[in-house]
């Protein structure tokens, strides 16, 4: 029940933000998001209501944000430093984190009964609402009545996590961690100032090695961290997409906000996974993965015991994903990535013709300070003879920078 406006035309940029904090145990998860939220450069406005001063005290948010905390609609002193219309009007964005059951009632009615939610009808600014409280409340359909109102009234919605809670019940309700939260306003902030240039594509991105098995316990992989997968998953993601992303190996990565995650071990697994998304209706196509080239023919069914001196394993070849994808479905635009060390035109030119791609990314892997681990990459995009483009360097930037700039050159190509 993620409520996030697509295909609006890009706004400037959100910088000052309100904070508000309703009445639950996971107020104190909001003093980390306030502190948060600045350290990314936002600047930050606290809204306390009465029953979130039972748990936090704005002394510990005014602290935080370095700002007098506003608690009262009708109190003459609050109202002369900053009233409750400037403060609307001073808001690019509003979050309420944790909204109580009770807050969600009274913003589905369009009520007015206290500072919070006279804001929330006064400010023209977009309103996040992340809901939080016992799992059993969650459930109950006057709640879910009042969240689904919210949603059609066109304030975006954050779903609760599941997990244990304070009361000690398991399941829906929690409210995510600070550092979730964050992204979700990164996200939306980006979403809202940026050209949406990919909105209604659905990208599929393969990430990360895979893993084939040789037993039970071992297996042959590579060192890739699927880093260039994610940045170009979240720039897609940020460009408007739809972002499927086929996640290979053992990557740590977090999913980021929004983006569906499918986890594969094998080249095999990946395959699969690729064709059911291309299957399922798929625009862009990009293999960032590292697949391995071999696998062994047959993984032992029991673990292998060290008793001979020496031992062959025998390797087959892998199917090719990116290839294989593009020969079945040729409508999809394709993206490849290679890795050189010597005569990188020539290689990169071949491998367009040879998986026939429309735009292959090459990065020169003799350079120790890019490509693999590293958070920064430097590749020059080469395109397809149809498109008659010139190839693109990409000076060296961080994976994120260069993702950004390999969305606007597919949008380009593509239009
Ligand atoms: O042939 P090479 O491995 O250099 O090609 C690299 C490109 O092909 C990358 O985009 C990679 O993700 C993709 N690829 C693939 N399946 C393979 C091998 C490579 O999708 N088996």
């Amino acid at each position: 029940m993620i409520f996030t406006p697509v295909n609006k035309p890009a706004k400037p940029p959100i910088k000052n933000v309100i904070l508000a904090i309703t009445g639950g145990i996971a107020a104190y998860k909001s003093a980390f998001l306030a502190r948060l939220l600045i350290k990314s450069g936002f600047k930050v406005r606290v809204i306390m209501t009465e029953g979130a001063q039972a748990f936090v005290t704005p002394l510990t948010l005014q602290a935080l944000t370095g700002n007098e905390v506003h608690t009262e609609l009708l109190d003459e002193s609050a109202e002369t430093g900053m009233g409750h219309i400037e403060l609307a009007k001073w808001a690019d964005l509003m979050v309420i984190a944790p909204a109580s059951a009770n807050t969600l009632a009274r913003l589905a009615m369009g009520m007015a009964d206290d500072l919070l939610a006279t804001v929330c009808l006064a400010t023209a600014a977009p309103v996040m609402v992340v809901p939080a409280m016992n799992q059993q409340m969650w459930a109950h359909p006057a709640v879910q009545l009042n969240t689904q109102t919210l949603g059609d009234l066109g304030y975006t919605l954050i779903e609760p996590a599941r997990g244990e809670q304070a009361c000690g019940d398991v399941g829906a309700g929690r409210l995510p961690e600070p550092e979730v939260l964050l992204e979700q306003v990164l996200h939306f902030a980006t979403r809202q100032s940026q050209p949406q240039i990919l909105a209604g594509k659905q990208v599929t991105i393969t990430a990360g090695p895979t893993i084939e098995a040789i037993d039970p316990v071992r297996y042959l992989s590579n060192h890739s961290t699927g880093k260039m997968g994610f940045a170009l998953a979240r720039a897609c993601r940020d460009a408007g997409a739809e972002v499927t992303l086929i996640v290979g190996g053992k990557v740590n990565l977090p999913t980021p906000f929004g983006v569906t995650r499918e986890e594969v071990l094998s080249a095999n697994d990946m395959l699969q996974a690729a064709t059911e998304s291309a299957e399922s209706g798929c625009d862009i196509f990009i293999a960032t993965a590292a697949v391995a080239d071999y696998r062994t023919r047959d993984a032992a069914p029991q673990k292998i015991k060290k008793t001979q001196e020496s031992m062959t394993l025998e390797l087959v070849k892998n199917p090719d994903i990116l290839a294989t994808i593009s020969q079945e479905y040729p409508e999809i635009f394709m993206v490849g990535f290679a890795a050189e060390t010597q005569d990188v035109e020539k290689y990169a030119r071949s491998k367009l013709a040879a998986k026939q791609l429309d735009m292959i990314a090459c990065n020169d892997v003799s350079r120790s300070d890019i490509g693999f681990a590293s958070d920064d990459n430097a590749m020059t995009v080469f395109f397809a003879n149809q498109y008659k483009k010139q190839p693109v360097p990409l000076e060296k930037a961080s994976k994120d920078n260069i993702a950004q700039r390999l969305v606007t050159l597919i949008s380009d190509t593509l239009s």
